[in-house]
């Protein structure tokens, strides 16, 4: 198959969606790589490295959209790209259709492929292509909080790990999922006294099996978090309710039980945030300060670290594309459930139901393309 990886131009992003560890894979199948000048180089890959794995390199981005079957990418599509877009063509990338309604009725009018990293499900029910990002921001979490808790960025001016003789910062993780986990392992591995709290006791008695010493376990609820919030020195948000906005579980009132230069990192701020207080901000200007509490909202943190990100996405989502380049999508999709969860567009028609539900748009059950012969 012929694939293209366009550069991104979403405003700071600078991953791109296939390394050249990725390149060598695609030809060890026979496929054939065109990559955009330049759409590594965000995340510290030169053109001479893709050429070098095998890949050819296209002056601009619409030379890429024209010679490819399949389009991978990892943001969405903007305006500028849609009618680059081809009947037929394969997109595999995020879409959040759910979000726009404009990219959602483009996608429809030029009847490409859209198969969506974002609904990409397993048995579990797990999404494996938005855990890696997850992991990114949750580690990340600590290292910004840790800088945020720094007199001169406006903090308490206290070392997470302390030093002999002087006790360690107190972490608060809120959620105990990917994000959380990871956050309490960074945490720990820094020698904070590290809580996390979870509504979910299955989740915590596993978290209180695997953590180390230095992290407790304790249930999420108004009157814990209450508690501990005011002898907490960095606090992370990192709840999820699938398909919900964030709980606020720290209200605006509570802000001033809590100590002076406070850090709160909201990690869920994409889905409206787990404090009251949180609005998003951005890598450029990502605190604001309210009752002498830090606020860090950045609603795309793995953005700041584009080389791990790249490199923690692909790893996830190379395996599928090897199996839609091998097999074409619809034989793919037939054998994979898991692919099959992710096709949101086809030909025209929304096959996920979600999508045509946000815009009471008609909705054609999937398998209503995944029969006969595998085309690609
Ligand atoms: N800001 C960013 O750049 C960025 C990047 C990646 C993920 N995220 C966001 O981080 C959030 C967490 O993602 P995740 O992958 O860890 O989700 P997850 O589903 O793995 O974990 C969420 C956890 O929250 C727990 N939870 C739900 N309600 C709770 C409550 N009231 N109190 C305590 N815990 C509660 C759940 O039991 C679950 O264990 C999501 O909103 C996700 O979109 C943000």
């Amino acid at each position: 198959m012929i694939i293209g990886v366009p550069k991104e131009i979403k405003q700071n992003e600078s991953r791109v969606a296939l390394t050249p560890a990725g390149v060598t894979e695609m030809l060890n199948h026979n496929h054939t790589v065109y990559i955009q000048t330049q759409a590594g180089e965000g995340s510290g890959f030169s053109d001479e490295a893709y050429k070098d794995a095998g890949a050819q390199i296209l002056p601009n981005i619409e030379a890429i959209y024209d010679i490819a079957e399949m389009i991978i990418k990892v943001k969405e599509p903007i305006a500028s790209e849609y009618n680059l877009i081809k009947e037929n063509q394969l997109v595999f990338t995020y879409f959040h259709f759910a979000s726009s309604e404009a990219l959602t009725k483009a996608m429809i009018d030029n009847k490409s492929i859209c198969l969506a990293y974002e609904t990409v499900e397993k048995a579990d029910r797990s999404l494996p292509l938005l855990v890696p990002m997850s992991e990114v921001a949750g580690r990340m979490a600590v290292q910004e909080g840790a800088k945020y808790l720094e007199k001169p960025t406006g903090g308490r001016g206290i070392l997470l790990g302390g030093v002999p003789g002087v006790k360690p910062a107190n972490v608060l993780i809120i959620g105990g999922g990917i994000v959380g986990t990871q956050a309490a392992k960074m945490a720990a591995g820094l020698g904070a006294n590290v809580t996390i709290m979870d509504i979910s006791l299955p989740r915590l008695r596993q978290l209180a099996d695997i953590m180390p010493a230095n992290v407790e376990t304790i249930m999420s609820n108004q009157y814990n978090i209450a508690e501990a919030i005011q002898h907490s020195d960095l606090i992370v948000g990192a709840v999820l309710i699938p398909g919900a906005k964030a709980p606020h579980l720290i209200t605006q009132d509570m802000l001033k039980t809590m100590q002076p230069g406070t850090v709160v990192v909201d990690v869920a701020v994409d889905q409206g945030g787990c404090i009251e207080t949180c609005k998003p901000t951005t890598h450029e200007d990502p605190t604001y300060v309210i009752d002498e509490v830090v606020h860090y909202c950045v609603a795309n943190m793995p953005g700041a670290v584009p080389y791990t990100s790249t490199v923690a996405l692909t790893n996830a989502t190379l395996p599928y594309a090897i199996q839609l380049a091998n097999k074409g999508w619809k034989k793919a999709c037939q054998d994979s459930k898991e692919l099959k969860l992710g096709l949101n567009i086809v030909q025209g028609e929304i096959v996920y139901q979600p999508v045509a539900t946000a815009f009471d748009l008609p909705y054609t059950p999937v398998d209503t393309y995944l029969k006969g012969e595998a085309v690609v």
